[in-house]
């Protein structure tokens, strides 16, 4: 059994949880002209009813389903992932539950509440994390940089110990390969929310500046978040928080490495990240597919969709369509601004976003500032992005001229 202990196992968990698929887009590009809406009958056990499972290709269906949360449920998640995640966590929660409880947990990531961390924690982190590989001229940056980055921002925003943030990195890693590894998953959500309740207690107690506080106190018309609440919250932040983040920032670097004229432009002037970063969720968003149940018999895009029916939008086909985005396969910071639907959209619409647009702001800020000539190793054995629900490079080897950087 693999146990991705550390990050020693790092490619191999990759692997397992993502799997070698370099090119879906080609395949999802031929779905998304020829059927729409398809339908897949899913082959239960001998004997079973089958069930059939639809995905959404095209922008304007993944969009209407989206917000459409009344026919179409996140009950969903908590079926697939409640044993790891948790029974009361906001993803798989429906209206009016949802609100009230994204209600609560949303004024710590708004952007204005987020821009107090960017030197004390983002870049205070991302330096630390340079600082290990700064004086070596090579390096790889997902195995030493965007898969520890966020993880750490998570830990600091939680008010962690730093001694934890080790520990703390090995649980992420077990929840987040739980689909391959059950038990390891369900070990690491036990073990988290012992950890967490001692520190919950103390924050009720006395609150801190942190985001457990924030979590503890936060109330709309006299209702608190319970202790399940806020545990369930605190383990989606791993999958949803950490995921996503190490692989987008992944992605938006090979992005930027295969385009040297546009990493070029973004060295020469920083007010182009912001827009290079939505390019690069919406041309590799490092999640190409979530999920649905339809509550009741509708029809989606011309197609009958029974109750109780999975209704998948493949976001990353929505995210290339010819007639929303020209050259859809391209990776263009230069094209011009149109949303696409890598964080989602409607009622669930990614909650970390800002501080996602924040972390790879500052990454991209930092790496450009310490590591001089950066660029991949043209010596690497062709790094690339792959994946089949996950996207990202496995690795990034880059080499850099080292700056003879100011020391006392
Ligand atoms: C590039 C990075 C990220 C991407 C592409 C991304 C994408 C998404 C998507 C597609 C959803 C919608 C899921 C659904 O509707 O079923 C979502 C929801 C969510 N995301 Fe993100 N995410 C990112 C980073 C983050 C970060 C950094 C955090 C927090 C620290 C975060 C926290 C959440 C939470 C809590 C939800 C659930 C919101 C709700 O149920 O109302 N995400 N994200």
């Amino acid at each position: 059994m693999q146990l991705f202990d550390d990050l020693e196992d790092f490619g191999s968990f990759d692997d397992v949880v993502s799997g070698n698929v370099r090119d879906p887009y080609t395949e999802l590009a031929r779905l998304r002209r020829e059927e729409p809406v398809q339908r897949i009958e899913m082959s239960a056990m001998p004997g079973d009813e089958t069930k059939p499972l639809f995905i959404a290709y095209r922008f304007e269906d993944v969009q209407q389903m989206l917000r459409d949360n009344r026919t179409f449920s996140s009950a969903i998640i908590i079926q697939a992932f409640g044993d790891v995640l948790g029974r009361h966590v906001m993803l798989g929660m429906d209206e009016p539950e949802h609100g009230r409880h994204r209600a609560l947990v949303s004024k710590a990531f708004a952007q204005k509440a987020l821009a107090k961390w960017e030197d004390t924690l983002v870049g205070a982190v991302g330096d630390e994390l340079v600082d290990r590989f700064a004086a070596r001229g090579s390096a790889d940056l997902v195995k030493e940089f965007t898969f520890p980055f966020p993880t750490q921002i998570i830990a600091g925003l939680l008010g962690l110990p730093r001694e934890d943030y080790p520990r703390f990195q090995r649980w992420s890693i077990s929840l987040l390969s739980f689909t391959i590894n059950p038990e390891r998953g369900k070990a690491a959500s036990v073990a988290l929310e012992q950890y967490f309740t001692p520190i919950l207690a103390a924050r009720r107690a006395e609150p801190r500046d942190d985001l457990i506080s924030g979590l503890a106190v936060a109330e709309i018309d006299g209702e608190r978040l319970t202790d399940e609440e806020i545990f369930s919250f605190l383990r989606l932040l791993l999958p949803a928080g950490v995921e996503t983040t190490y692989r987008a920032l992944g992605n938006l670097l090979f992005g930027l490495f295969s385009h040297p004229d546009q990493l070029e432009a973004i060295r020469a002037d920083r007010s182009l990240i912001p827009q290079a970063i939505e390019e690069a969720v919406r041309w590799e968003p490092p999640l190409l597919t979530i999920t649905r149940i339809a509550t009741e018999d509708t029809e989606l895009g011309g197609v009958a969709i029974p109750a109780g029916a999975s209704v998948m939008p493949m976001l990353g086909a929505a995210n290339r369509q010819e007639d929303r985005f020209e050259d859809p396969d391209d990776f263009d910071i230069f094209r011009p601004s149109r949303s696409s639907v890598a964080w989602g959209y409607g009622t669930h619409v990614c909650l970390g976003m800002h501080l996602a647009r924040l972390e790879m702001r500052v990454a991209i800020e930092l790496l450009l500032d310490r590591l001089p000539n950066l660029r991949l190793d043209p010596d690497a054995d062709d790094p690339h992005i792959r994946g089949q629900v996950f996207r990202s490079p496995t690795s990034l080897p880059v080499l850099f001229d080292v700056a003879e950087e100011a020391d006392e």
